[in-house]
């Protein structure tokens, strides 16, 4: 495979004198310690590159975790949200602004749902559903006065906040973080069976994520989407898809769940819906779900502001266009191929759906950690998530040759000793 030829000096002057090592040394004492980022510290970014303070450059083959499904700075996102700059960026839900009307509509659309709550980031999108489907279960299932329960799948991720580590399985998510919140019944992911005994009168919903991404980017039996549609449907609860990582064109579809060409009550959304821009997550859902709200009952300063709801139709007005889901699928294809070729040569299994693979390395050659320590002094980003498990999910707007070229890095990385 060749090398790509690296794109044009990134524009943008250096914002600043100090090193990568002298900005890591800084963060230390100041930040709290959180995260674990691999040691580069990112200055500019265009499309699939990222270059860092001293210039050298990476290939994004994580994309924000698939906030950045457009690339860095998608020319179409950075017009819009230059544009609404110019304009207005905060009025507060207190007051209309120009922009909403048209934001709610383009994703109603775009989803074949009914209304929109608009959120900022995905854990305030999975609260916002548990707090409406419990609403609608005493509202209008009639569950009950505090008897709600809610169904999840074990090795879900939803995100952070109190009540959300309550229904996750990672100790290290939930440990010194009690009391936590009840209402919550787990089930094995991908087992109709156990989801089937889980649900009765007292069920406002299932929560599910279509495929766990950060359990290792695993996807679920054909039918198991489908069947979790039927089974809410005959219990009488709502189906709520978490799509706020494999949803916006990831997988080679608008939705994880076109897929089986399910419907669900409710489907969640954040991540790439602020085009790598700023935070916009959304709750979208039929009408007779989202209209149980009232003034007064869920909201957010922040939520829906016309800078956010100007780069999420911009986002939607991209993904309209069907040509990132394309892509998604095409490439898809020679992603799935580059990993197929590795199976048995460094890595034991892998999955992929469109641009997304969760890649089991040999634990004989090193821990995901390590993996992606070795990719980055290739030139290339990654993250692993759990133990030897290393995910890929570049922008959607990555061109075959880059991929391809990341994927030689993968190879070198795996069969080569290390020098
Ligand atoms: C499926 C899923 N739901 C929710 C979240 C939480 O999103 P945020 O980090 O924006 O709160 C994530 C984040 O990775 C996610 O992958």
């Amino acid at each position: 495979m060749t090398a790509p030829t690296l794109p044009q000096p990134l524009a943008g002057g250096t914002p600043t004198a100090r090193s990568s090592a002298a900005l890591i040394r800084a963060e230390a004492p100041v930040l709290a310690h959180n995260y674990h980022p691999l040691p580069v510290v990112v200055a500019r970014a265009e499309g699939a590159w990222v270059e860092d303070v001293e210039g050298r450059r990476y290939l994004d083959m994580l994309a924000g975790y698939s906030a950045l499904n457009f690339g860095h700075r998608h020319p179409a996102l950075i017009e819009a949200a230059h544009r609404q700059l110019d304009r207005v960026t905060l009025t507060s839900r207190a007051f209309h602004h120009d922009r909403l009307a048209e934001f709610a509509e383009g994703l109603a659309e775009l989803t074949g749902l009914d209304m929109v709550l608009p959120m900022n980031t995905g854990a305030e999108a999975v609260e916002s559903a548990i707090k409406v489907a419990r609403k609608w279960a005493y509202q209008v299932k009639g569950v009950a006065a505090d008897r709600a329960t809610i169904v999840v799948a074990d090795g879900n991720f939803h995100g952070r906040t109190t009540t959300i580590v309550s229904f996750s399985g990672d100790p290290v998510a939930r440990e010194g973080f009690g009391p936590f919140t009840p209402g919550f019944r787990t089930v094995p992911y991908n087992d109709l069976t156990a989801l089937e005994e889980a649900l009765d009168e007292t069920t406002a919903a299932v929560l599910i994520e279509p495929i766990q991404g950060e359990a290792g980017v695993l996807i679920p039996d054909d039918g198991y989407l489908a069947g979790v549609r039927e089974l809410t449907r005959r219990a009488g609860c709502l189906f709520v898809a978490d799509e706020i990582q494999s949803g916006l064109g990831r997988t080679g579809t608008t939705l994880a769940v076109d897929h089986e060409a399910v419907l669900p009550d409710v489907v969640l959304l954040g991540k790439a819906l602020g085009g790598g821009i700023v935070p916009v997550s959304a709750v979208v859902a039929r009408r007779e779900v989202l209209g149980v709200l009232r003034p007064g009952e869920h909201g957010s300063t922040f939520g829906g502001n016309p800078l956010a709801a100007a780069v999420g139709s911009a986002v939607v007005e991209l993904l309209a266009t069907g040509e990132f889901q394309r892509r998604a699928a095409e490439l898809g294809t020679v992603l799935d191929a580059g990993l197929s070729a590795l199976t048995g040569r460094g890595i034991t299994g892998y999955r992929t759906r469109g641009l997304w693979a969760g890649v089991d390395v040999d634990p004989a050659i090193g821990t995901g950690r390590e993996i992606s320590e070795r990719l980055l002094r290739e030139g290339v980003l990654v993250k692993d998530t759990h133990g030897s498990t290393i995910r890929l999910a570049p922008p959607l707007t990555i061109t075959r040759e880059e991929l391809e070229s990341a994927l030689s890095s993968l190879e070198k990385v795996l069969t080569r000793p290390q020098g």
